[in-house]
């Protein structure tokens, strides 16, 4: 049986952060637009825009209280990580059939080859749907249809890692890791998102440890100042044993911390625009902080329909705030293409190509 998420707590009135998303001069950065580049937090349901919801609505039969693309964005109103996902959620509702979700992700896959991304290791939920009656097979043949046919055709590469709800039962997530075993060369590697509070990685060690003795890699979401956030941290290091985490900047409070980070080679999927809609701030000086460290902190977009920004964006936030040179912009993508899941031909490659672009 599933478990009833938490109620949503009430809204703060202000959107801390708001003024901290810097304009950004992405789209007219010839650097920035050149620089290839890989992304490794990226929910694929969060690339939903309000453009194609509206039409898989239509495909599918459903109403939706919008005039238009506009009011569909007009009506996201969320401060923090529980009041996203609400919006996240219901969002996502419109997706019911095998070529929504081949929609979904051709139309990232084509996203990301224009802002030159050349490699990405994308999230998907597939909970969010089984729990609403769409088969597990409907999300995973259309999504990897869709990333192979982009394949072909632009070079593009994008791979999937199956996400576990933490704000449901461990048994779930079990279950969903069962259900996943067919797919196996479909799926590189699992990892943990949704509400935090109250759910920590100890809740899935189980599930954690069956996905690696069946061969799949791990992350999982640390989120940012999450309650009880180092030791989080701490137990997806040390309990879990992952290999990466997913936001995580809050190991810059804790040395012993930073420490297994650095030691382990262990990186962190950092998302400034995300951070600066659901927190205080996009954690800018926390990133640069990290990156000066030498632990591998990369950059990504997270749910760039809802956070309004792709990766492209994201570096641009990020480098406006920090005034980053490129040279560092450079490091933040081949600390990307280090920490992924990427064959080492495909790395080396992609590493070749960034040594050649930043000089
Ligand atoms: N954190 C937790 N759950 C999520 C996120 C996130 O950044 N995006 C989509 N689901
Ligand atoms: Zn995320």
């Amino acid at each position: 049986m599933q478990e009833q998420r938490d109620p949503v707590p009430e809204q703060r009135e202000s959107t801390p952060g708001e003024e901290e998303r810097a304009s950004t001069t992405a789209e007219s950065d010839p650097f920035l637009a050149g620089l290839p580049k890989c992304e490794l937090h990226l929910h694929i349901e969060g690339t939903l825009e309000p453009g194609l919801k509206l039409a898989l609505a239509a495909r599918n039969g459903m109403v939706l209280p919008y005039a238009d693309e506009a009011a569909v964005r007009a009506a996201y109103a969320f401060d923090s990580l529980p009041s996203f996902l609400v919006q996240y959620y219901e969002g996502m509702s419109v997706l019911r059939t095998e070529q929504d979700f081949y929609d979904l992700a051709a139309a990232y896959a084509a996203r990301a080859h224009a802002q030159n991304v050349r490699y990405a290791e994308i999230f998907f939920d597939p909970q969010a749907h089984t729990a609403r009656g769409v088969a597990f097979d409907t999300v995973v043949r259309g999504l990897t249809r869709a990333l192979d046919d982009a394949r072909r055709a632009t070079g593009f590469r994008g791979h999937l890692i199956l996400c576990f709800l933490r704000d449901f039962q461990a048994e779930f997530a079990m279950a969903t890791l069962v259900q996943a075993l067919p797919y196996k060369d479909w799926i590189l590697g699992v990892g943990l998102d949704s509400d935090e509070k109250g759910n920590p990685p100890l809740k899935f060690a189980q599930v954690f440890a069956r996905a690696r003795a069946e061969g799949f890699r791990l992350t999982m979401h640390c989120d940012i100042d999450q309650e009880n956030t180092t030791e989080h941290i701490r137990q997806a290091l040390d309990v879990i044993g992952v290999d990466r985490i997913d936001h995580g900047t809050n190991a810059v409070e804790d040395p012993e911390l930073v420490e297994k980070l650095l030691d382990r080679g262990i990186g962190l999927t950092t998302c400034p625009i995300s951070n600066g809609v659901v927190t205080e701030g996009m954690k800018a000086a926390e990133i640069k902080q990290l990156l000066d460290l030498g632990v591998k902190v990369t950059v990504n977009s997270d749910d760039p329909a809802y956070f309004d920004g792709y990766v492209t964006e994201n570096l641009a936030a990020l480098r406006d705030a920090l005034s980053l040179t490129d040279a560092e912009l450079v490091r933040l993508e081949r600390n990307a293409v280090e920490i992924s899941w990427a064959p080492p031909a495909v790395k080396d490659a992609l590493l070749a190509e960034l040594d050649a672009y930043g000089a």
